[in-house]
Protein backbone atom coordinates (compact mmCIF):
# COMPACT_ATOMS: atom_id res chain seq x y z
CA UNK A 1 0.00 0.00 0.00
CA UNK A 2 3.07 2.37 0.52
CA UNK A 3 6.69 2.81 -0.47
CA UNK A 4 7.21 3.77 3.06
CA UNK A 5 10.71 4.15 3.93
CA UNK A 6 10.95 2.44 7.59
CA UNK A 7 13.86 0.29 8.00
CA UNK A 8 13.59 -0.97 10.98
CA UNK A 9 9.99 -2.56 12.13
CA UNK A 10 7.87 -0.09 14.11
CA UNK A 11 7.15 -1.19 17.27
CA UNK A 12 3.22 -0.83 17.79
CA UNK A 13 1.94 -1.58 20.85
CA UNK A 14 -2.06 -2.18 20.17
CA UNK A 15 -4.51 -2.00 23.24
CA UNK A 16 -8.00 -3.01 23.17
CA UNK A 17 -10.44 -2.19 26.29
CA UNK A 18 -12.97 -4.77 25.66
CA UNK A 19 -14.01 -7.05 28.12
CA UNK A 20 -15.26 -9.79 26.51
CA UNK A 21 -14.63 -12.68 24.77
CA UNK A 22 -15.35 -12.39 21.87
CA UNK A 23 -14.82 -8.61 21.83
CA UNK A 24 -15.73 -6.64 18.30
CA UNK A 25 -13.11 -3.77 19.89
CA UNK A 26 -10.52 -6.44 19.93
CA UNK A 27 -11.68 -7.39 16.52
CA UNK A 28 -11.80 -3.34 15.52
CA UNK A 29 -7.99 -3.15 16.73
CA UNK A 30 -6.44 -6.36 14.79
CA UNK A 31 -8.18 -5.43 11.94
CA UNK A 32 -6.04 -2.22 11.54
CA UNK A 33 -3.12 -4.15 12.92
CA UNK A 34 -3.30 -6.17 10.00
CA UNK A 35 -4.16 -3.01 7.64
CA UNK A 36 -0.69 -1.57 9.08
CA UNK A 37 1.39 -4.52 8.96
CA UNK A 38 0.07 -4.71 5.27
CA UNK A 39 1.70 -1.67 4.46
CA UNK A 40 4.97 -1.44 6.73
CA UNK A 41 6.95 -3.54 8.58
CA UNK A 42 5.69 -3.54 12.29
CA UNK A 43 6.53 -5.51 15.91
CA UNK A 44 3.26 -5.97 17.51
CA UNK A 45 2.42 -6.12 21.44
CA UNK A 46 -1.22 -6.72 21.87
CA UNK A 47 -3.09 -6.04 25.10
CA UNK A 48 -6.03 -7.02 25.76
CA UNK A 49 -8.50 -6.04 28.61
CA UNK A 50 -10.37 -9.36 28.22
CA UNK A 51 -7.42 -11.02 29.55
CA UNK A 52 -6.06 -8.71 31.98
CA UNK A 53 -9.01 -6.16 32.74
CA UNK A 54 -9.90 -7.64 36.23
CA UNK A 55 -6.21 -7.24 37.20
CA UNK A 56 -6.49 -3.65 36.99
CA UNK A 57 -9.44 -3.01 39.44
CA UNK A 58 -8.17 -2.42 43.09
CA UNK A 59 -4.37 -1.21 42.44
CA UNK A 60 -3.97 2.67 43.67
CA UNK A 61 0.30 2.67 43.02
CA UNK A 62 2.01 0.95 39.95
CA UNK A 63 3.97 -0.95 41.63
CA UNK A 64 0.40 -3.10 43.05
CA UNK A 65 -0.19 -3.78 39.69
CA UNK A 66 1.07 -7.48 38.68
CA UNK A 67 4.40 -7.76 36.85
CA UNK A 68 2.00 -8.31 33.68
CA UNK A 69 0.60 -5.34 33.55
CA UNK A 70 3.46 -3.49 34.23
CA UNK A 71 5.28 -5.10 31.65
CA UNK A 72 2.44 -4.09 29.40
CA UNK A 73 2.35 -0.18 30.81
CA UNK A 74 6.45 -0.40 29.86
CA UNK A 75 5.58 -1.68 26.47
CA UNK A 76 3.10 1.59 25.93
CA UNK A 77 5.51 3.67 27.41
CA UNK A 78 7.99 2.42 24.66
CA UNK A 79 5.93 2.16 21.72
CA UNK A 80 6.96 4.04 18.68
CA UNK A 81 3.33 4.20 17.69
CA UNK A 82 0.31 3.13 19.44
CA UNK A 83 -3.29 1.81 18.48
CA UNK A 84 -5.89 2.12 20.83
CA UNK A 85 -9.40 1.28 21.22
CA UNK A 86 -12.39 1.28 23.57
CA UNK A 87 -16.51 -0.41 24.06
CA UNK A 88 -17.89 2.81 24.46
CA UNK A 89 -19.42 2.66 27.51
CA UNK A 90 -22.01 5.03 28.73
CA UNK A 91 -20.85 7.41 26.43
CA UNK A 92 -17.20 7.15 27.42
CA UNK A 93 -14.18 5.11 27.47
CA UNK A 94 -14.46 2.08 29.89
CA UNK A 95 -13.57 2.86 33.15
CA UNK A 96 -10.55 0.47 33.32
CA UNK A 97 -9.40 1.93 30.08
CA UNK A 98 -9.15 5.22 31.50
CA UNK A 99 -7.55 3.35 35.07
CA UNK A 100 -4.73 1.83 32.82
CA UNK A 101 -3.75 5.23 31.24
CA UNK A 102 -3.74 6.69 34.80
CA UNK A 103 -0.79 4.82 35.21
CA UNK A 104 1.40 5.74 32.13
CA UNK A 105 4.12 7.94 32.94
CA UNK A 106 3.28 11.37 32.18
CA UNK A 107 5.73 12.45 29.41
CA UNK A 108 6.20 9.43 27.75
CA UNK A 109 3.85 9.54 25.43
CA UNK A 110 4.93 12.45 24.16
CA UNK A 111 4.88 13.36 20.54
CA UNK A 112 3.91 9.91 20.05
CA UNK A 113 1.45 8.77 17.41
CA UNK A 114 -1.62 7.28 18.56
CA UNK A 115 -4.22 5.75 16.24
CA UNK A 116 -8.02 6.08 17.81
CA UNK A 117 -10.49 3.61 17.45
CA UNK A 118 -13.76 2.54 19.82
CA UNK A 119 -16.67 0.56 19.35
CA UNK A 120 -20.17 0.92 20.57
CA UNK A 121 -23.65 -0.05 19.96
CA UNK A 122 -24.91 2.82 18.57
CA UNK A 123 -23.72 5.35 15.39
CA UNK A 124 -24.34 8.43 17.64
CA UNK A 125 -21.72 8.00 20.11
CA UNK A 126 -19.39 8.34 17.40
CA UNK A 127 -17.76 11.29 18.23
CA UNK A 128 -16.45 9.61 21.55
CA UNK A 129 -13.12 9.54 19.43
CA UNK A 130 -13.28 13.00 19.56
CA UNK A 131 -14.90 13.85 22.55
CA UNK A 132 -13.46 11.53 24.59
CA UNK A 133 -10.61 9.85 23.28
CA UNK A 134 -8.29 12.80 21.40
CA UNK A 135 -8.35 14.93 24.85
CA UNK A 136 -6.97 12.24 26.64
CA UNK A 137 -3.95 11.73 24.36
CA UNK A 138 -3.67 15.23 23.99
CA UNK A 139 -2.78 15.58 27.71
CA UNK A 140 -0.27 13.03 27.19
CA UNK A 141 1.40 15.56 24.67
CA UNK A 142 0.66 12.26 22.14
CA UNK A 143 0.45 12.96 18.35
CA UNK A 144 -3.10 11.67 17.89
CA UNK A 145 -3.53 10.43 14.29
CA UNK A 146 -5.87 12.94 11.76
CA UNK A 147 -8.69 10.20 11.14
CA UNK A 148 -10.00 7.49 13.83
CA UNK A 149 -12.16 4.55 12.94
CA UNK A 150 -15.44 4.07 14.75
CA UNK A 151 -17.51 0.71 14.72
CA UNK A 152 -20.89 -0.08 15.42
CA UNK A 153 -22.32 -3.57 16.38
CA UNK A 154 -23.93 -4.01 13.16
CA UNK A 155 -20.34 -4.21 11.36
CA UNK A 156 -19.74 -7.20 12.43
CA UNK A 157 -20.84 -11.00 11.74
CA UNK A 158 -22.61 -12.84 14.53
CA UNK A 159 -18.57 -14.07 15.31
CA UNK A 160 -17.36 -10.81 15.45
CA UNK A 161 -15.63 -10.82 12.38
CA UNK A 162 -15.75 -7.33 9.94
CA UNK A 163 -18.70 -7.45 7.23
CA UNK A 164 -19.05 -3.58 6.66
CA UNK A 165 -17.33 -2.27 3.39
CA UNK A 166 -17.77 1.40 4.45
CA UNK A 167 -15.46 -0.15 7.67
CA UNK A 168 -12.75 -1.28 5.93
CA UNK A 169 -12.89 1.69 3.82
CA UNK A 170 -12.59 3.75 6.96
CA UNK A 171 -9.75 1.40 8.12
CA UNK A 172 -7.92 1.43 5.16
CA UNK A 173 -8.00 5.60 5.00
CA UNK A 174 -7.00 5.46 8.73
CA UNK A 175 -4.18 3.82 7.91
CA UNK A 176 -3.19 5.81 4.32
CA UNK A 177 -2.75 9.05 6.43
CA UNK A 178 -1.47 7.52 9.70
CA UNK A 179 1.58 6.68 7.25
CA UNK A 180 2.99 9.85 6.13
CA UNK A 181 3.29 10.31 9.92
CA UNK A 182 4.32 7.45 11.40
CA UNK A 183 7.84 8.27 8.59
CA UNK A 184 9.04 10.53 10.76
CA UNK A 185 7.76 8.71 14.64
CA UNK A 186 9.99 10.15 16.30
CA UNK A 187 11.99 6.87 17.13
CA UNK A 188 11.83 4.71 14.14
CA UNK A 189 12.45 1.89 16.50
CA UNK A 190 15.06 3.20 18.81
CA UNK A 191 12.90 4.56 21.50
CA UNK A 192 12.37 1.87 23.83
CA UNK A 193 15.93 1.93 25.06
CA UNK A 194 15.85 5.94 25.69
CA UNK A 195 12.52 5.17 27.75
CA UNK A 196 13.31 2.41 29.84
CA UNK A 197 14.15 4.76 33.03
CA UNK A 198 11.40 6.27 32.93
CA UNK A 199 9.30 3.49 32.85
CA UNK A 200 11.65 1.77 35.92
CA UNK A 201 11.09 5.35 38.22
CA UNK A 202 7.66 4.97 36.91
CA UNK A 203 6.72 1.17 38.18
CA UNK A 204 8.90 2.35 41.39
CA UNK A 205 6.89 5.86 42.23
CA UNK A 206 3.85 6.23 40.33
CA UNK A 207 0.35 6.37 41.98
CA UNK A 208 -2.96 8.01 40.12
CA UNK A 209 -3.15 10.21 43.59
CA UNK A 210 0.19 11.61 42.55
CA UNK A 211 0.53 14.86 40.99
CA UNK A 212 3.48 15.49 39.10
CA UNK A 213 4.87 18.52 39.26
CA UNK A 214 5.69 20.70 36.72
CA UNK A 215 9.96 20.85 37.96
CA UNK A 216 9.99 16.48 37.63
CA UNK A 217 8.61 16.37 34.53
CA UNK A 218 11.22 14.80 32.48
CA UNK A 219 12.86 15.88 29.00
CA UNK A 220 10.96 13.92 26.41
CA UNK A 221 12.17 10.79 25.30
CA UNK A 222 10.80 11.66 21.93
CA UNK A 223 11.92 15.18 21.42
CA UNK A 224 15.49 15.04 23.09
CA UNK A 225 16.81 18.26 21.68
CA UNK A 226 13.16 20.38 23.10
CA UNK A 227 15.83 21.80 24.69
CA UNK A 228 17.77 23.08 21.73
CA UNK A 229 14.27 23.60 19.85
CA UNK A 230 13.51 26.25 22.46
CA UNK A 231 16.81 27.84 22.43
CA UNK A 232 16.29 28.49 18.72
CA UNK A 233 12.66 29.96 19.60
CA UNK A 234 13.64 31.84 22.45
CA UNK A 235 17.27 33.15 21.07
CA UNK A 236 18.72 31.16 24.42
CA UNK A 237 21.39 29.24 24.51
CA UNK A 238 20.48 25.57 24.93
CA UNK A 239 21.21 24.51 28.48
CA UNK A 240 24.12 22.57 29.50
CA UNK A 241 23.23 18.74 29.00
CA UNK A 242 23.26 17.00 32.27
CA UNK A 243 24.98 13.08 31.89
C1 LIG B 1 -22.06 -1.12 30.37
C2 LIG B 1 -22.25 -0.82 28.91
C3 LIG B 1 -22.47 0.49 28.51
C4 LIG B 1 -22.63 0.79 27.16
N1 LIG B 1 -22.84 2.08 26.79
C5 LIG B 1 -22.93 2.41 25.49
C6 LIG B 1 -23.10 3.77 25.10
O1 LIG B 1 -23.18 4.68 25.90
N2 LIG B 1 -23.17 4.05 23.76
C7 LIG B 1 -23.07 3.07 22.80
O2 LIG B 1 -23.11 3.39 21.62
N3 LIG B 1 -22.89 1.75 23.16
C8 LIG B 1 -22.83 1.40 24.47
N4 LIG B 1 -22.66 0.10 24.83
C9 LIG B 1 -22.51 -0.93 23.79
C10 LIG B 1 -21.05 -1.31 23.55
O3 LIG B 1 -20.23 -0.16 23.45
C11 LIG B 1 -20.87 -2.10 22.24
O4 LIG B 1 -21.67 -3.24 22.22
C12 LIG B 1 -19.41 -2.48 22.03
O5 LIG B 1 -19.21 -2.81 20.67
C13 LIG B 1 -18.95 -3.65 22.90
O6 LIG B 1 -17.62 -3.93 22.61
P1 LIG B 1 -16.94 -5.36 22.95
O7 LIG B 1 -17.57 -6.40 22.05
O8 LIG B 1 -15.50 -5.15 22.66
O9 LIG B 1 -17.20 -5.62 24.40
C14 LIG B 1 -22.53 -0.23 26.19
C15 LIG B 1 -22.30 -1.55 26.60
C16 LIG B 1 -22.16 -1.84 27.93
C17 LIG B 1 -21.89 -3.27 28.35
Amino acid sequence: MSNLNVQKPLNIVAVSGGLNTPSKTEALVQAIINELGEAIPINVHFIKFSEIGRLLGGAIYRNQLPQRVQDDLAAVEAADALIVGTPVYRASFTGLFKHFFDFVEQTALVDVPVLLAASGGSERHALVLEHQLRPLFSFFQAQTLPIGVYATDKDFTPEYTIHSGLLHERITLAVARALPILEWAPAKGQRAEAIKEKSQLANQNLGINKQIEQEEVLPSAAVPSLDAAEARLHHKKPKAHVA
